[in-house]
């Protein structure tokens, strides 16, 4: 399932952090999102509709891989599974949060950020992490530093990132893919402007790991 995660993170630069508020967003969001291409969607469970997003967006948007975010409790884990997520991603790690997701037999994203974190995924044979909070962490040099010791570890690095910092996180090795909710302007979602998101979609989809 390492593996399953590593090759999610290859198939596209950027997976967009989504905060869906109304249930009817979530479909014209995801196929504005998949128009730009992108296609490995991340539906934080952050609103009361999150779940419902994640099985619409399973049923009706075949060419979109919806995973769950901000996978925070234990039991989040099999909820989301049960939505239809295809991955998890979670802010951290704790043991009863990682045997949770493991028994999805799902792929995830586990999160870590200081050495002594990344060897405990690494122990459970993780290798696929997510790094959170990235630019308030240390950003690309703390990642950086990280590369030495760690060569093996993949990273997608969340939190404060841009499109101009995304292409310079891309630069490094030990990253294959960034997330990041600037894709989906707060606003844009509001006004129901999916033309604007699938623009915003197709720039980040363009840069390169
Ligand atoms: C996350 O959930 O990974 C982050 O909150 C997304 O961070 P951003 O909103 O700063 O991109």
């Amino acid at each position: 399932r390492n593996q399953q995660m590593l090759d999610l993170m290859a198939l596209g630069p950027v997976i967009p952090v989504l905060v869906i508020e109304e249930a009817d967003q979530a479909v014209p969001l995801a196929q504005a999102l998949v128009a730009g291409g992108l296609r490995v969607l991340e539906v934080t469970l952050r609103t009361p509709v999150a779940l419902e997003c994640i099985a619409r967006i399973a049923a009706d948007v075949p060419d979109a891989i919806v995973g769950a975010g901000t996978v925070n409790r234990p039991i989040d884990a099999d909820a989301a599974r049960q939505s239809g997520a295809k991955f998890l991603v979670s802010p951290g790690s704790t043991a009863a949060l990682l045997d949770e997701m493991d028994k999805t037999h799902l792929p995830y994203l586990a999160g870590a950020v200081t050495a002594s974190e990344v060897l405990g995924l690494l122990e459970r044979g993780l290798t696929a992490l997510k790094f959170f909070p990235a630019e308030p962490a240390g950003g690309i040099n703390y990642l950086k530093a990280l590369a030495g010791p760690l060569p093996e570890i993949r990273f997608c690095p969340t939190g404060g990132i841009d499109l101009a910092k995304a292409k310079q996180y891309l630069a490094l090795p030990n990253v294959p893919c960034v997330g990041g909710s600037w894709v989906v302007p707060k606003e844009a979602l509001a006004a129901g402007d999916y033309a604007r998101i699938e623009t915003l979609a197709r720039e980040a989809a363009s840069l390169t790991p």
